[in-house]
C-alpha cells in the first residue's frame, strides 16, 4: 500500500482555530430564503414562520456566523423595503437573479432567524446602487441603541435592544461587471474607503470587508486588491475572497485537488495585501474573509436558458451534491483552516438549497447532502490551535493544478483538553494511502477517541429526499495509534477525521 507521514508538532502554532472559518451565507436568491429558512403553514413552521426542521440542522451543521442579505441580490437591495408591516412592504424586481422579492424577510426577521440558530450576522451593505448614507442609516436601524429616527424605528418594529452587529461587509463582487452597479478598482476603492470612515464615525470598533477579486479567473485579480487597498487600506480589517470549484469535462483528478488553487488564493491575496501594508508603512495587517466558497455547477448554471418569467423563490441552483463534492468540500476546509493566521473568517455559500449543504422541499422534510458531513465534523472537532502540518506523500499528475500531493491533511491540537484531530484526504482514485503520524512530542498517552470517514465505492452517490442518508461519514475502519504513531488507512477519494484524546 501506498504511504504518506507526517511529524506533528505542538510548539509548531499556525494560528487558534477561527470560530468564524465555520460560517456560512444566506442570500436572497432561489429557495434559499423562502421555503429554505422561512415558510409559514409548513408543519414545522415555528410561530414566526421558520422551519424548525432547518433551524436543528443550521445548529448541527455548527455555523458560527452567517452572511446576509446577498451576494449579487444586495447590489440593488433596499434594506427599508423589509422593514415594518409586512402587508406595507413592497414588491420589488430582483435584477440579480430574474425574480421577484416579496420582503416578507428582511433584517428583523433575519436577526431572529439568526438568535434562534445561535449564529453572530455577518451584514453586507449594498454599494453598488447606493452608497455611504444608505449604509449608515441600515448601521443606524441595527445598531445605534435607541433616541434617533432608525433606531426608534427599529424598537417600534419590535427590537428594544440594537443587532449589534459587529462584522460588515462593503458591498459584494463589485469588480464583476455581472454585478449591479459594477465598478472599476478606484470607484469602489474610494467608494468603500468612503463608508468605512463613515460608519467607523458612528461605531469605531465595527469590523470592515472589503471586496477584493471574485474569483482568482478574473483578469483584474490581484491588481483589484491592490488599487482598493492603496485608498482603503487603514479603514478597513478584511478583503474577501470567493472561489467556486466544479469538475470540468470529467477530470475529477483536477477537481480533488482544488484546494491547491484555494491555498494560492489565498497565498496571493496575502502577498499583495502585505505588500501594499509594506508601501503605506503599515503596521497592520489586513486578514481575509474568505467569505463566499463552495462547490459549484457554475457552467450548468452558465448554460441555462435565461428566465424569462419574473418568479417568487424559483428553484435556482439547486446543485445536488455526491461523494466526491463532500472531499472536496472537507479539503476546502483543511485549506481554510491551514491559513488561520490571516484567514479568519469564512462563509461557506450557501447554507439551504441554493448550492447548500441543506436541502427542503416546500411542505415536506429537510435532509443533509453528502457536504453536510465534512463541514458538521470539522467545525464540531478542530479545537484549540492549527498545527503546521508538513507531509510527505506521493503525488500525481493534474491538468489544472500540475503536480499535486495525492493526501492533504491539517491537525489540531488543544492545550486544555490535550486533544489532537487530525482531517485528511486521499483524492487518489482507486488506491487507498496509509497515513502514519509521528505524536512522540506530545505529552501523554494519546489513543483513538473518535474517528470518521466519509467514501464510498461509487463516488457519484447522493443524498435524495427518497434516500437522506445514502452519503454518511463512518467509523474509519482502519485506524490505530501505537508507540507514539497514528497509523490509518485513508480509502480512495475519501475525506476523514481522526480525535486523538488523552487514554482514560
Ligand atoms: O453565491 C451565489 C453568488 O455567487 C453570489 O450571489 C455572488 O456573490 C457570487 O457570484
Amino acid at each position: 500500500m501506498r504511504t504518506a507521514s507526517c511529524v506533528l508538532d505542538p510548539a509548531a502554532v499556525v494560528a487558534p482555530v477561527r470560530r468564524r472559518t465555520f460560517g456560512s451565507f444566506v442570500e436572497h436568491l432561489g429557495r434559499c430564503v423562502y421555503t429554505g429558512l422561512y415558510e409559514p403553514g409548513h408543519p414545522l413552521a415555528d410561530e414566526d414562520g421558520f422551519r424548525t426542521d432547518v433551524l436543528a440542522l443550521t445548529r448541527e451543521l455548527g455555523v458560527t456566523v452567517v452572511r446576509y442579505p446577498g451576494g449579487n441580490f444586495v447590489s440593488g437591495y433596499r434594506w427599508e423595503d423589509g422593514v415594518g408591516p409586512r402587508e406595507r412592504r413592497p414588491r420589488r424586481r430582483d435584477l440579480a437573479w430574474h425574480s421577484i422579492e416579496t420582503n416578507e424577510v428582511g433584517i428583523d426577521e433575519f436577526a431572529r432567524w439568526a438568535g434562534k440558530a445561535e449564529v453572530e450576522i455577518m451584514y453586507a451593505v449594498n454599494l453598488g446602487t447606493r452608497g455611504v448614507q444608505e449604509a449608515l442609516d441600515v448601521h443606524e436601524y441595527v445598531n445605534h441603541p435607541e433616541g434617533t429616527t432608525l433606531s426608534e424605528l427599529r424598537r417600534a418594529n419590535g427590537a428594544a435592544k440594537p443587532y449589534g452587529i459587529a462584522l460588515w461587509c462593503l458591498g459584494n463582487e463589485l469588480d464583476g461587471p455581472w454585478q449591479t452597479g459594477h465598478k472599476t478598482a478606484t470607484e469602489y476603492g474610494l467608494l468603500a474607503a468612503a463608508t468605512a470612515r463613515a460608519l467607523r464615525s458612528a461605531e469605531p470598533g465595527l469590523e470592515l470587508v472589503a471586496c477584493g477579486s471574485s474569483s482568482s479567473a478574473m483578469p483584474t485579480f490581484g491588481t483589484w486588491e491592490t488599487t482598493v487597498l492603496e485608498h482603503a487600506y487603514d479603514v478597513v480589517d478584511y478583503v474577501s475572497c470567493h472561489a467556486y470549484y466544479e469538475e470540468h469535462d470529467g477530470d475529477l483528478g483536477s477537481f480533488l485537488a482544488s484546494a491547491v488553487d484555494m491555498d494560492h488564493f489565498v497565498d496571493s491575496i496575502v502577498a499583495t495585501a502585505d505588500s501594499v501594508g509594506a508601501r503605506l508603512r503599515s503596521k497592520k495587517k489586513i486578514n481575509i474573509s474568505f467569505d463566499e466558497w463552495n462547490v459549484w455547477y457554475l457552467s450548468r448554471f452558465q448554460d441555462r436558458e435565461p428566465a424569462t418569467e419574473w418568479e417568487v423563490a424559483p428553484r435556482l441552483i439547486e446543485d445536488e451534491y455526491n461523494v466526491a463534492d463532500a472531499v472536496v468540500v472537507g479539503s476546502l476546509l483543511i485549506s481554510l483552516l491551514r491559513h488561520s493566521d490571516r484567514v479568519t473568517a469564512a462563509c461557506q455559500a450557501q447554507l439551504v438549497n441554493v448550492i447548500a449543504p441543506i436541502h427542503t422541499e416546500p411542505g415536506g422534510p429537510a435532509w443533509r447532502q453528502t457536504i453536510f458531513h465534512p463541514f458538521a465534523k470539522t467545525a464540531a472537532l478542530a479545537r484549540g490551535s492549527v498545527l503546521h502540518t508538513r507531509l510527505d506523500a506521493p503525488t500525481y499528475t493534474t491538468a489544472r493544478h500540475g503536480e499535486v500531493s495525492v493526501v492533504d491533511a491539517v491537525a489540531t491540537h488543544d492545550d486544555e483538553s490535550g486533544e489532537v484531530v487530525v482531517f485528511a484526504v486521499n483524492r487518489d482514485q482507486s488506491d487507498p494511502v496509509e497515513l502514519t503520524v509521528d505524536l512522540h512530542l506530545f505529552d501523554g498517552d494519546l489513543g483513538v477517541a473518535e474517528a470518521w470517514t466519509l467514501a464510498d465505492d461509487d463516488v457519484r452517490a447522493t443524498n435524495t429526499v427518497e434516500d437522506p442518508d445514502r452519503v454518511v461519514p463512518h467509523p474509519t475502519p482502519r485506524v490505530s495509534l501505537g508507540g507514539g504513531t497514528l497509523r490509518v488507512v485513508l480509502p480512495p477519494v475519501s475525506w476523514s477525521a481522526i480525535r486523538l484524546g488523552p487514554a482514560r
